[in-house]
């Protein structure tokens, strides 16, 4: 389970370490589901607190808490029983966001997200990138073991996944094309993109601009990660540059073949992915309907296990939530899902730097 297709970036120890954890608070929780006195309860709480070095500053805010996990647990053990598939379909586990109401965390993580895309002025000035190239796909693609991905990071409690999202994207074209895989400045994009709002929240086309209209974008060894807002550095270097940004329009199939020349940047709602931990998630708590998105990550891949198609995201929840930083997502859906699973068709983009855009031999 634990290795659909990651193999070879992370150490063997890590996976199993963070699968012993896991499994260890799992069958704890279905014990409580016989036993289920409080007490037990409150020994898993405190368990868990010692694992996630969560320490509170008095009693009431501790009860408080207390409340809070029993109430996710009894959610978690629901939601878990109720799966049909337990080789395929996505679970629930108690990770680091365990005392955290669903409020919360919507709004501490999952603030909505203003599309940029429906105001028709800034959507006109947007370039569609027209694929020619999608004939023979490969039945899967992991941007990973080419070396296109760098590690899973933690936003922390601000805001920026959308600037991850776009780091990402320009880390992977960056890799593509120049064969070097440059870990690059989240902060800067946070800081400097005037139309998004830092840890408040943005998105990826307004900072893709941005990096165009600068020229490029620095390290994140030079200009370094905060989970803060701060003011834009003058002295940062522009290491890495592209030349515009595209975007997907289309059935599936377009995602899916510009997938499998680049890693994609997409927004979701991820309304249901507080407790993720791992397996293909199936849309569970996104509206079919509707284009809501709450979180921008970065598609790295697709593939398929036991009949299920899914497509391979990096967050930037850190590596302790999902499948080591990982959503598996379903794809490849009915027409019920005219946007995708969550929306994650609603506005696909991807940058682009010239040797790309000129030879269709990526
Ligand atoms: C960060 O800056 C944005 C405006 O760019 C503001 O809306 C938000 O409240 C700020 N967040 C913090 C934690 O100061
Ligand atoms: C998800 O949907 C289920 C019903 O399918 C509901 O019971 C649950 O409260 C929802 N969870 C969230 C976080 O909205
Ligand atoms: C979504 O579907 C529901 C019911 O099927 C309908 O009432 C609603 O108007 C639809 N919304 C959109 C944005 O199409
Ligand atoms: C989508 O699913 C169908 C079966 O339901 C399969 O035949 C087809 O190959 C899948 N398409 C892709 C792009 O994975």
């Amino acid at each position: 389970m634990m290795s659909l297709q990651r193999t070879k970036l992370f150490p063997f120890f890590i996976v199993l370490v963070s699968f012993t954890c896991s499994l260890s608070l799992a069958m704890s929780s279905n014990q409580l589901e016989q036993f289920a006195s409080e007490e037990e309860v409150f020994q898993l709480f405190q368990a868990w607190q010692k694992e996630h070095k969560r320490e509170y500053g008095n009693q009431e805010e501790k009860a408080k808490r207390f409340q809070i996990f029993q109430s996710n647990l009894r959610y978690i053990n629901e939601m878990n029983a109720k799966r049909k598939s337990p080789t395929t379909q996505h679970r629930l586990g108690l990770n680091k966001f365990a005392d955290m109401s669903p409020e919360e965390f919507m709004k501490t993580y999952l603030k909505e997200i203003e599309m940029p895309y429906s105001n028709l002025e800034s959507r006109k000035k947007l370039q569609k990138g027209d694929d020619a190239d999608c004939d023979n796909l490969p039945h899967s693609v992991d941007w990973r073991d080419k070396g296109a991905v760098t590690e899973v990071r933690d936003q922390g409690k601000c805001q920026s996944h959308w600037a991850f999202s776009v780091t990402g994207a320009i880390e992977g074209i960056n890799k593509i094309v120049t064969g070097n895989l440059v870990s690059l400045s989240v902060q800067q994009v946070v800081d400097c993109d005037p139309a998004s709002h830092g840890c408040a929240g943005g998105f990826y086309f307004n900072a893709f601009g941005y990096v165009i209209e600068n020229g490029g974008i620095d390290t994140e060894a030079h200009y370094p990660y905060t989970a803060q807002n701060g003011t834009c550095k003058a002295n940062a270097n522009k290491v890495v540059s592209i030349d515009n940004l595209l975007v997907v329009v289309g059935p599936e199939e377009a995602l899916l073949c510009r997938v499998s020349k680049q890693p994609v940047s997409v927004s979701i709602d991820a309304t249901g992915l507080q407790f993720y931990a791992g397996g293909v998630y199936g849309g569970e708590n996104c509206s079919k309907n509707s284009t809501k998105a709450t979180l921008v990550c970065l598609i790295v891949g697709y593939g398929s296990v036991g009949g299920e198609d899914y497509w391979i995201v990096k967050n930037s929840w850190g590596k302790d939530w999902g499948e080591e930083g990982y959503l598996l997502i379903k794809r490849n859906v009915s027409d019920e899902w005219p946007y995708g699973v969550c929306a994650i068709n609603a506005a696909p983009g991807f940058p682009i730097i010239k040797e790309v855009a000129s030879s269709s031999a990526i």
